[in-house]
């Protein structure tokens, strides 16, 4: 069950602005979604922060079970353009502006066909910084029934936009390899050229459009003709945004007496060991947050975490939203008990362990659902560290690394370890701190025994564990990619039949291994799927006559 904004009533106000009412409604996400699909189109000057909501918007909609995804303008025209210099970006110079205009049309193309398979929000990540370019991918889009959302970040705040030019010149693929200062340079070149001939959204002449415009990071907001929830909601969340950089920093309660005696859920005092890593967290944390660094710090409203969080010098906040996981039935119980009194649910919840709800407890997909507010405020806020409970965490951690549901509830997140997140507009930056003070393992693998326990490695194995989950989470969403990853399929069936005939390994550990590894499969054919289905428009594109209508009578893209 997913909740939604559903606009009750509309009008316009004593001055002519109009005026939405609202309400939360529960829904089923496929009744309230389905027969929608919108096209957020993203407008503004290079700098000003585009790539970070367009990703941002995806990653919060997709993390709600909305089928979302990117379409980046720059990451088509690199396929022919790789590290263009300033003057590529000259609307005098007639080859760039062919090239440019190319890339724009294989991207929208590429999003409609994306639509037809059954796409929801499709965000189009680039400049689209003309009153023509706009009214082109609105008839494109409209064409195909899509609505259309344009979101404007306008930024005149000269420090702002110097952060975002240093952090596009660090991570952007286009400057790669080349010498910081010249990068600088040329992306500044890059934004006089875009200057010259950029249109902000005409309040009056682009009156019919829907659209937000966030003028200096969400200082202020315009709104006009939204047309329904979906957009609300949308729109709703990039207000809430902002596009400074920032860090969170996050980390599990220490070591409680429920972690040492293997049971879950409760209200337990932390162990000696968890408050030694309380004590220690202030100066582990003075380490890693930059000195002048103002911080809240948020915990849940129960015992571990704020215990845990009780020697550390930052405004304190509890939220019962990030409570632990309500375990119903189970809570209080060790994994044994749990699997000898509910074996059927014990087994189910293996099986489909983000939507599996605990008897008068629980699913992660509830977790989410009440998160949704701390992960609203969360982008609201600036640097925030939050201590609270691991499947919480597997939560945000989820949302922030654009990690999928059924890999999400399996992530190992390593007790008495503080994670640092730092979002950019090519993914979010993830650190570990390991505080080096021993714990339980209170990690359990998929189909694997119910036992836990001690184990000296414990920490260590949960680190790496979540470095490689960051790792293959990265990948931006819609590219031309690479060849077929067809030898690596075959690698890694390989590498699982050989796993079977392995000796002395238990069944469950064998099918839990096989499970990882078709998952990874899996992956890796959905990802081939992708290449085949741009590289199937790729040659059809290239097929086609100039200006010639194709077989569903629509006005060619590439031209
Ligand atoms: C790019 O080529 O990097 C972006 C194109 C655009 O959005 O104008």
């Amino acid at each position: 069950m997913v909740h939604f904004f559903k606009i009750i009533d509309r009008g316009t106000n004593a001055e002519g602005k109009e005026q939405i009412e609202v309400i939360w409604v529960d829904a089923d996400e496929k009744d309230q979604v389905e027969d929608v699909q919108i096209c957020v189109v993203m407008v503004g000057l290079p700098a000003r922060g585009k790539s970070l909501i367009a990703r941002k918007i995806v990653n919060y909609l997709k993390w709600l079970s909305i089928n979302a995804k990117s379409f980046n303008v720059g990451t088509y025209r690199r396929t022919e353009t790789p590290k263009p210099g300033a003057e590529f970006f000259d609307t005098n110079n007639t080859e760039g502006e062919r090239l440019r205009r190319a890339a724009a049309e294989a991207a929208v193309t590429d999003m409609l066909q994306w639509f037809s398979t059954g796409g929801h929000v499709g965000v189009l990540d680039a400049t689209n910084s003309t009153k023509s370019r706009r009214k082109w991918i609105k008839e494109q889009c409209e064409a195909r029934g899509c609505q259309v959302l344009f979101v404007e970040s306008k930024c005149e705040d000269d420090e702002i936009i110097d952060k975002n030019i240093r952090s596009v010149k660090v991570n952007s693929p286009d400057y790669k390899g080349s010498d910081p200062e010249e990068a600088v340079r040329d992306f500044m070149n890059r934004i006089r050229n875009y200057e010259r001939v950029y249109q902000t959204i005409d309040d009056d002449e682009e009156k019919d459009l829907t659209y937000v415009k966030l003028v200096d990071v969400g200082t202020q907001v315009v709104i006009n003709n939204i047309e329904n929830y979906l957009q609300t909601r949308v729109i709703y969340f990039t207000m809430n945004l902002h596009i400074t950089p920032r860090s969170i920093w996050l980390s599990r309660h220490g070591e409680s007496m429920f972690n040492v005696s293997g049971q879950i859920g409760g209200d337990a005092d932390l162990s000696p060991r968890g408050m030694m890593y309380a004590e220690k967290l202030p100066d582990l944390v003075s380490k890693i947050v930059p000195e002048g660094t103002k911080l809240k710090l948020w915990t849940s409203t129960m015992k571990r975490t704020i215990q845990t969080a009780q020697f550390l010098p930052y405004e304190k906040k509890e939220w019962k939203a990030l409570d632990e996981l309500d375990a119903g039935v189970c809570d209080g119980l060790t994994y044994p008990q749990i699997e000898a009194k509910y074996p059927a649910d014990f087994k189910s919840r293996d099986d489909d362990k983000y939507n599996y709800r605990y008897r008068g407890g629980e699913s992660y997909r509830d977790v989410v659902i009440r998160l949704e507010p701390i992960i609203m405020e969360m982008e609201r806020e600036d640097n925030i560290m939050i201590v609270t409970h691991q499947a919480v965490l597997r939560c945000i951690y989820a949302y922030f690394m654009n990690i999928p549901q059924h890999r999400s509830p399996w992530m190992a997140i390593p007790l008495h370890t503080v994670i640092k997140l730092t979002p950019g507009a090519y993914g979010t930056e993830m650190e570990m701190f390991n505080a080096g003070i021993p714990a339980v393992s209170t990690y359990r693998e998929k189909y694997g025994s119910a036992e836990m326990g001690e184990s000296e490695g414990a920490a260590s194995a949960d680190l790496s564990m979540l470095a490689d989950t960051a790792k293959t989470s990265q990948e931006p969403d819609s590219v031309p990619t690479g060849p077929a990853p067809v030898e690596k399929l075959e690698k890694a069936a390989a590498k699982a039949a050989a796993k079977l005939g392995a000796v002395g390994e238990s069944v469950g550990e064998l099918a839990h291994k096989l499970e990882q590894e078709i998952e990874t499969i899996e992956d890796k054919v959905r990802e081939q799927k992708e290449v085949i289905e741009e590289a199937v428009l790729k040659r059809r594109r290239s097929l086609e006559v100039r200006g010639k209508k194709d077989t569903d009578g629509d006005t060619l893209l590439m031209e």
